[in-house]
């Protein structure tokens, strides 16, 4: 039996390895780790590559999503509406800038936050809508912008999971306000280690956000407002310029990948992701549906097959967040895509023959489940 992991990091690093070996030694032997050349070089490169007038590189997402709220003059009292399903570090980052999330329902299609729930849940207190491109997948921007414009709040997108995807020709992260990205070692664009950046079209707000994570500092100890120290380091921005180089060539191979799934899928029982109009995903997960979710996971397991669930909690329902969106029934398209949902392996170092395996073991085991 072909054994099929749900990731497979190792795979992704050999062929990569003079390459990162080369960057680490040039760190090491500058003898300078933070706030130096790579990262300056970094930043650079990524603005080109997403189309972004700036690019600021931080610690991690959650960060990169706290900073912008922060830098946009968020804080206690304030209200963010954004999606029930995500990672709750979307969630935490609303908290940990000091403001409230307000969790709404998602498009059954998409998954993606709904358009007319956020125009629902908009208060007097609203002061940014957040919408999240996840598994890769734009939302559907036109409406959430036209809404952000007509109460006149920013749209700050969580594309830490759509490294590169566009949304009628631009890229995911460079249409509202700003936009944040994760370079988690198993997204799209990962460092060996934590990482993020910030995606921003206006020049002084990068420059507040250069400041915000650095603790503040106008000029050295000179701290102007209260920031956090969120750097990211001269090694990850050094290996993330290596692995920026290879991103295009992964996002064909996982574009490959999902075709090849979706054909072969196709009447197997499980549900497909939905295509949409003049969106190019990413694919950073390739999520398929099914009533029997639990027992279908179970049975892929026993064939060898790897699979996660994103996420099988909604944020609403997560005790962390103390129930700001209500009780189980709240938002019932979330919770009944969250109880469906199950991700297939998809990552650009899968083997045809490891994606004919998925193929394979999902046709057998739907039989049985
Ligand atoms: C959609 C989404 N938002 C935010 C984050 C947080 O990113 P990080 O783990 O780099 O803090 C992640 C990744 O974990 C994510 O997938």
């Amino acid at each position: 039996m072909l054994e099929v992991p749900f990731v497979d990091l190792k795979a992704r690093v050999a062929p990569l390895r003079d390459e990162l070996d080369a960057a680490v030694k040039r760190v090491v032997d500058s003898g300078w780790f933070i706030l130096g050349p790579e990262v300056e070089a970094f930043e650079r490169e990524l603005a080109t590559a997403f189309e972004a007038r700036e690019a600021v590189a931080v610690a991690n997402g959650t960060e990169a999503l706290q900073l912008s709220l922060t830098a946009l003059g968020l804080g206690p009292g304030d209200e963010v509406v954004t999606t029930s399903l995500s990672a709750a570090f979307t969630g935490l980052a609303i908290l940990s800038a000091g403001a409230r999330p307000v969790f709404v329902d998602v498009d059954p299609g998409t998954l993606n936050l709904d358009p007319g729930a956020v125009a629902r849940a908009v208060t007097p207190r609203t002061r940014a809508i957040l919408p999240v491109h996840l598994h890769g997948r734009p939302a559907d921007m036109d409406p959430i912008l036209a809404c952000a414009r007509e109460h006149g709040v920013p749209v700050v997108e969580d594309a830490c999971q759509a490294h590169g995807a566009r949304h009628r020709g631009r890229t995911t992260g460079t249409l509202g306000t700003c936009g944040a990205l994760s370079f988690y070692p198993t997204k799209n664009l990962g460092a060996l280690g934590d990482g993020g950046a910030i995606l921003v079209g206006d020049g002084e707000l990068a420059a507040r956000l250069r400041r915000l994570r650095n603790g503040g500092q106008s000029d050295r100890y000179r701290h102007e407002e209260a920031g956090i120290n969120s750097r990211l380091d001269e090694l990850q921005a050094a290996v993330l310029r290596v692995a920026l180089r290879h991103l295009p060539a992964w996002t064909a191979r996982r574009r490959e990948l999902a075709a090849f799934y979706r054909r072969e899928l196709e009447g197997t029982g499980v549900a497909l992701p939905v295509e949409q109009d003049q969106v190019e995903p990413v694919h950073h997960l390739f999520v398929v549906r099914h009533p029997h979710r639990d027992a279908l996971m179970a049975a892929l397991r026993e064939r060898g097959i790897g699979t996660l669930i994103h996420y099988p909690i909604p944020l609403h329902l997560q005790p962390a967040f103390a129930s700001p969106g209500g009780a189980p029934g709240a938002l019932p398209v979330v919770e009944k895509a969250a109880a469906e949902i199950l991700s297939l392996p998809l990552y650009p170092e899968l083997t045809a023959g490891q994606a004919e395996a998925v193929v394979a073991a999902v046709r057998d085991a739907v039989q049985h489940v």
